[in-house]
C-alpha cells in the first residue's frame, strides 16, 4: 500500500489505473479507523480492483466549539489496518492541500433539502462542509464508486443527492451499520464515553428500534412516538437532540401511517454526541 499526500502524486497514480481500465472504489474517512470503516473497505475490495482510502479530518465540517482539535488522530494504526485489508492507496492530504485558498475562502457545495433538519439543524454548516470536502476528494480520486456508512444516514442522503444533482458518474454504495455486541453503533466518538456512559449508550439504538417496531406494527401517531422516544432517552440519562421518523429516501417529514421510513436520532451523553438510525 502506498501513502500519498499531494494532488500531483495521487493524480499520476489514478490516471495510470484509469488508462489500464481498472475500476476504482473510494472510501473517504477522517481516520481513527474501527471495524465500521474497515467493513466499507472490505466491501470496496469486492467491488473494484483498486481501492483508495482517504484520511482527512476536515475542518470545514466542524462547527465552533466542536471536537476538531480533540478528534482522535491515529495514522500509524490506521495505515496498518488498511494495509492488512488490501487497500492500494492511502491519501492523507494536509489542510493546505485540500483548501489551497484557506478553509474560510473555499468554494462551498450546498445541498438543499436533505441537509436541512435533523443533524443539519443542530450542526449548522456541517453538511456543506461534508459535501464540499467529498466533492473535492471525488474530483481528485476520480472513483467509479464510493462507499459510505448508513450509520451517517443523512450524510449518505446528502452525498447521493449531490452526485445526482451534479451528474457525476460515481456509484454511491451504502453499507449497513457495524455495531458492538450490545448494539451500540461503532463510532470514533464512542471513546469520549466514560465507563458508566458506555453502559447507557446502547439505549439509543434500543429506543430507535422500539419506534421502528411501533411504526411497523401500525401505530398511528408518529409525533407521539417521537415524543415518547425523546422522553425515554431523557429517562435513560441522555440529552437528546431529536428523534424523527422520516421518508427513507428523501428524508422529508412523513405523516402518520406512511411507509418506507427511517427513524433517526441524535443524543448527547456526557461530552459525546451519538447518532443512530433504524430503517422501517
Ligand atoms: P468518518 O466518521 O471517519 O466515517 C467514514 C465513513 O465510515 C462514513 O461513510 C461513515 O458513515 C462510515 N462509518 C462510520 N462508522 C460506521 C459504522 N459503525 N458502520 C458502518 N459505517 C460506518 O463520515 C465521515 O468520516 C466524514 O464526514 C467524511 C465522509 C469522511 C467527510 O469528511
Amino acid at each position: 500500500m502506498e501513502t500519498l499526500g499531494s494532488v500531483d502524486s495521487l493524480r499520476a497514480r489514478v490516471t495510470g489505473w484509469r488508462r489500464a481500465g481498472e475500476r476504482i472504489a473510494f472510501v473517504p474517512t477522517m481516520g481513527n479507523l474501527h471495524e465500521g470503516h474497515l467493513q466499507l473497505v472490505r466491501e470496496a475490495r469486492k467491488l473494484a480492483p483498486r481501492v483508495v482510502v482517504s484520511v482527512f479530518v476536515n475542518p470545514l465540517q466542524f462547527g465552533p466549539g466542536e471536537d476538531l482539535d480533540s478528534y482522535p488522530r491515529t495514522l500509524d494504526a490506521d495505515r496498518a489496518a488498511l494495509e492488512a485489508n488490501g487497500v492500494d492507496l492511502l491519501f492523507t492530504p494536509s489542510v493546505e492541500t485540500m483548501y489551497p485558498r484557506g478553509v474560510e475562502r473555499s468554494t462551498v457545495v450546498e445541498v438543499p433539502e436533505v441537509s436541512e433538519g435533523l443533524c443539519g439543524e443542530f450542526r449548522p454548516g456541517h453538511f456543506a462542509g461534508v459535501a464540499t470536502v467529498v466533492a473535492r476528494l471525488f474530483n481528485l480520486v476520480q472513483p467509479d464508486l464510493a462507499l459510505f456508512g448508513e450509520k451517517d444516514y443523512q450524510q449518505l442522503a446528502v452525498i447521493r443527492r449531490m452526485v445526482g444533482d451534479l451528474g457525476w458518474p460515481i456509484g454511491i454504495h451504502g453499507v449497513a451499520t457495524v455495531r458492538e455486541p450490545d448494539g451500540l453503533a461503532m463510532s470514533s466518538r464512542n471513546q469520549y464515553l466514560t465507563a458508566e456512559e458506555r453502559c447507557v449508550a446502547p439505549a439509543l439504538y434500543r429506543v430507535l428500534r422500539e419506534v421502528a417496531d411501533a411504526v411497523r406494527g401500525g401505530h398511528g401517531d408518529y409525533r407521539a412516538l417521537e415524543r415518547q422516544a425523546m422522553e425515554a432517552l431523557v429517562a435513560a440519562g441522555f440529552n437528546p437532540e431529536y428523534v424523527e421518523i422520516r421518508h427513507a429516501d428523501s428524508l422529508r417529514p412523513v405523516e402518520s401511517g406512511e411507509r418506507n421510513c427511517v427513524v433517526l436520532g441524535a443524543a448527547r451523553l456526557g461530552v459525546a454526541r451519538l447518532i443512530d438510525n433504524v430503517r422501517v
